[in-house]
């Protein structure tokens, strides 16, 4: 209920909060930084059910993975015209003279979240485990999420893969995918936020 909420006040585009935390950025910067913010909310939002620690709701996750998908590619690229770095803007100047793998990886956000909208009625890879007894996921509980996200963590990221493909994976590793295109783009072109 809370995440639905919360997913649907986004989407809604109430940003009152995001506002206040960017630095006096105006313009395109404030703009994207809002947008950027709205979806490290919805990611927070929708990571508890990913973890299985609150119940999962497949409607939410495919609301979240259409919130992506509407600020990637060319929608999120065309918030980064050239000359727009510089403080109190985290945008580094290689986007520009790298723009290909930056749009590149734009593109990529939106393959990931239309993966995810279609993952999103698989369910979960810990379904199975879900119905261990509790007490054994107490004891099993931080292991198993530890080896969930490390496995989804490696080998895949280096080829593209396709909407298909990530749509075939249970919702938690196409979401995975997402986080995963998320922090590649911040690694490359985000500067430290310190
Ligand atoms: C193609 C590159 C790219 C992708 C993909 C991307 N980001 Fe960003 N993100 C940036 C850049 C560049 C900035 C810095 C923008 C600025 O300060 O002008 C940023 C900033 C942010 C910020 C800080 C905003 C603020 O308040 O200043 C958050 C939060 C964020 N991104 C979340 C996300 C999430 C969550 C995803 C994935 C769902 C994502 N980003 C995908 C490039 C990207």
């Amino acid at each position: 209920m809370k995440t639905t909420f919360l997913i649907s006040a986004l989407i809604a585009g109430s940003t009152a909060v995001a506002a206040l935390a960017h630095g006096g950025a105006t313009g395109i910067v404030k703009n994207r930084m809002d947008a950027m913010s709205n979806m490290g909310k919805v990611i927070k939002a929708v990571s508890p059910m990913m973890q299985g620690t609150a119940a999962y709701n497949a409607d939410s996750v495919k609301r979240a993975a259409a919130f992506f998908a509407q600020h990637s590619g060319e929608a999120m690229t065309r918030m980064f015209p050239e000359g727009s770095g510089g403080k109190p803007s985290e945008a580094r100047e290689t986007i520009w003279s790298d723009w290909e793998t930056f749009a590149g990886l734009a593109a990529q956000l939106g393959v990931a979240a239309q993966g995810l909208a279609v993952a999103a009625d698989n369910g979960l890879m810990g379904d199975a485990a879900g119905t261990m007894s509790s007490d054994s996921m107490m004891g099993g509980g931080s292991t198993m999420m530890g080896s969930g996200s490390g496995m989804m963590g490696g080998g895949m990221m280096g080829g593209r893969m396709t909407v298909e493909q990530i749509g075939a994976m249970p919702a938690d590793g196409a979401f995975a995918m997402v986080t995963q295109t998320c922090s590649a783009c911040h690694t490359k072109f985000r500067l430290e936020s310190k």
